[in-house]
């Protein structure tokens, strides 16, 4: 018996874009691993990507260990994309019971280095992407008797490193992921948001290489993260198990933030 046995589950970013790490033929990054991870506790999951390969990768990697998946193409930075994935999963899978927006990108640099367009691609892709996925979700997830949402954040919404629009839409994910936990409690639907600290993830791998033996001596636990260990908090948030968890953050970072 899964933990999400019966459950649909909608992972927006759940390819992973970046190389493998040495010795892994798959390269595994939260997303991917997150969808994995619940397609093993029983969930049905839909993949949605801006690159639909990255998608069906994932998918392909769940299908070939007996579990249900399918990919869908989706630019969450487009509200029709974002309506579109929602639609797709109800229509493939029947029902729509959860939600992960994984979804989140860095660019720009600090106050001075940032410029409009940047900061506006910023607030499109990693703020208002998830404030319309879970609007479009939350009727579906309604429908099907409850269900629940995990937003991820990241320790940059508590912490600055000086990408101030990374930094600012992290923080925002807090206050949008509360908000919407508040109107989706009358449905049954918990919304709840992960902080993940220093994940040797694709996105990590892609813009610093693979660096844990530099990274590590920072961290208490004296080793980054796995994506498998963010995926693993998440299907904890989404299953029965947090069946009274709604409105608060999880942070899972080795120890740094309480460094
Ligand atoms: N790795 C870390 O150390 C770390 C730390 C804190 C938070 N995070 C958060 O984890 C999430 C990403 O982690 P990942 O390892 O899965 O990274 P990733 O970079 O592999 O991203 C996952 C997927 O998101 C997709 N994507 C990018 N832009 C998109 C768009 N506009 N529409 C739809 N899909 C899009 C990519 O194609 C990719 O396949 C982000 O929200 C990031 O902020 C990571």
């Amino acid at each position: 018996m899964g933990r999400l046995d019966g459950k649909v589950l909608l992972v927006i970013g759940g390819g992973a874009d970046g190389p493998p790490r040495e010795g892994e033929t798959l390269a595994i990054g939260n997303g991917r691993a997150t969808s994995i991870i619940c397609a093993r506790e029983g969930a049905a999951v839909m993949v949605a990507d801006l690159k639909l390969a990255l998608a069906e990768e994932t998918a392909a990697a769940i299908v070939k260990e007996g579990g249900r998946a399918k990919a869908v193409a989706c630019d969450v930075s487009r509200e029709e994309d974002c309506r579109a994935a929602v639609e797709t999963t109800v229509q493939n899978f029947g029902a729509l019971h959860l939600l992960v927006n994984n979804v989140g990108i860095g660019i720009g640099g600090n106050l001075v280095k940032t410029s409009t367009d940047q900061f506006d691609r910023m607030l499109s892709v990693n703020l208002r992407s998830h404030f319309l996925t879970m609007r479009y979700a939350l009727p579906e997830m309604a429908k099907a008797g409850g269900g629940a949402i995990v937003n991820v954040s990241s320790l940059a919404a508590q912490r600055s490193n000086s990408m101030i629009s990374y930094e600012a839409t992290k923080a925002a994910l807090l206050g949008l992921s509360r908000s919407a936990a508040m109107t989706a409690a009358r449905d049954n639907v918990r919304v709840n948001t992960i902080l993940p600290g220093l994940i040797n993830s694709t996105m990590v791998r892609r813009a610093i290489g693979d660096r844990e033996a530099a990274v590590a001596p920072r961290i208490p636990m004296r080793r980054q993260g796995t994506p498998w260990e963010i995926g693993k908090a998440i299907a904890f948030l989404l299953s029965d198990d947090a069946s009274y968890i709604t409105g608060t953050e999880l942070i899972v970072d080795g120890g740094l933030s309480a460094r």
